[in-house]
């Protein structure tokens, strides 16, 4: 059964037309989904690409939808309350998915106990392949989490976390993107050095990426047993694993996700 809401947008950019994509997809009608954007051929594109309609403002949506989507840059967000705080009321859900923003910041300038859920996509929601966390701010309704999970699970996988748990989330899959694209250079670089045309190697390296984590999803398996099956005694798998050992790829991997996670948890509070 898709989606019965009606669902705006406050900021029309990449990540809110992934989500538009996700819901259409998932059958929900193109009418019941409103987005508010200033640049007039960003706003004049997504309505006639996807049928949708187009706000006149950001107030506009919040009269028009039950679930509104936070989707302006963090930085936008200060000028954007201001407008919305004589209209918005309990009958709504906010989604936010502005980064390093919490549902208490969000929550704070309204006198209404608004119902707010925080969400922390990732890039390859762009192609419906997303890596989500979710949480749920102070006044939000029982039902509230479920169906933000509803929502992201048309863009990817989405989770259910303790807010707090948010950093540890941007540290790991927020920033993971970047991390696997920089070992796909990598991967593609080390076969063009061992003498493959540049595009079939970078063709092999993410497709052994893209082949290998599925492979994980759905065998269930622990990384360690399906790695298991793949080296073998005196082989040359054995012998590459050796060299990442011998130069920390683990710790450095860890290390990574750490510094990630601190510089949220930094950013955060500024
Ligand atoms: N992209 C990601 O991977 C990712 C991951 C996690 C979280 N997020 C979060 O998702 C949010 C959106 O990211 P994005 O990549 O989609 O950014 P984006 O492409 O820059 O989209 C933001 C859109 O909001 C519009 N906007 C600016 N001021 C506005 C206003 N006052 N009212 C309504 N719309 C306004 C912008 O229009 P103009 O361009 O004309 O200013 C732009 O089209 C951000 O808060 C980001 O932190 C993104």
């Amino acid at each position: 059964m898709p989606l019965s809401n009606k669902f705006g947008f406050i900021g029309g950019g990449n990540m809110a037309e992934a989500l538009i994509r996700g819901l259409l997809a998932g059958g929900v009608s193109p009418t019941a989904i409103i987005v508010s954007e200033p640049a007039p051929e960003r706003s004049d594109f997504l309505k006639t690409r996807y049928n949708i309609r187009a706000a006149a403002d950001n107030r506009e949506v919040i009269a028009t939808s039950d679930v509104v989507i936070l989707a302006v840059k963090p930085q936008v967000w200060g000028s954007v309350h201001p407008l919305l705080s004589d209209i918005v009321s309990r009958d709504l859900l906010f989604i936010t998915i502005m980064a390093g923003i919490s549902t208490a910041t969000i929550e704070a300038p309204f006198v209404e106990k608004i119902r707010v859920t925080r969400v922390m996509p990732n890039t390859p929601a762009l192609v419906l392949e997303g890596a989500s966390a979710i949480c749920a701010g102070l006044h939000s309704l029982p039902g509230d989490l479920e169906l933000t999970r509803k929502i992201f699970q048309l863009i990817g996988k989405a989770y259910v976390l303790d807010e707090k748990l948010l950093d540890a989330v941007t540290g790991l899959s927020g920033s993971g993107p970047a991390y696997v694209l920089t070992f796909l250079e990598a991967l593609s670089d080390a076969g063009v050095k061992q003498g493959l045309p540049r595009e079939v190697a970078l063709g092999l390296a993410a497709q052994t990426v893209l082949g290998t984590a599925r492979l994980l999803l759905e065998s269930r398996e622990h990384p360690a047993l399906l790695r298991e099956k793949v080296t073998s005694p005196g082989g040359t798998t054995i012998a590459g694993l050796h060299v990442l050992e011998q130069r920390g790829f683990r710790g450095t991997v860890m290390d990574a996700v750490e510094a990630a996670t601190l510089r949220s948890r930094e950013l955060g509070k500024q």
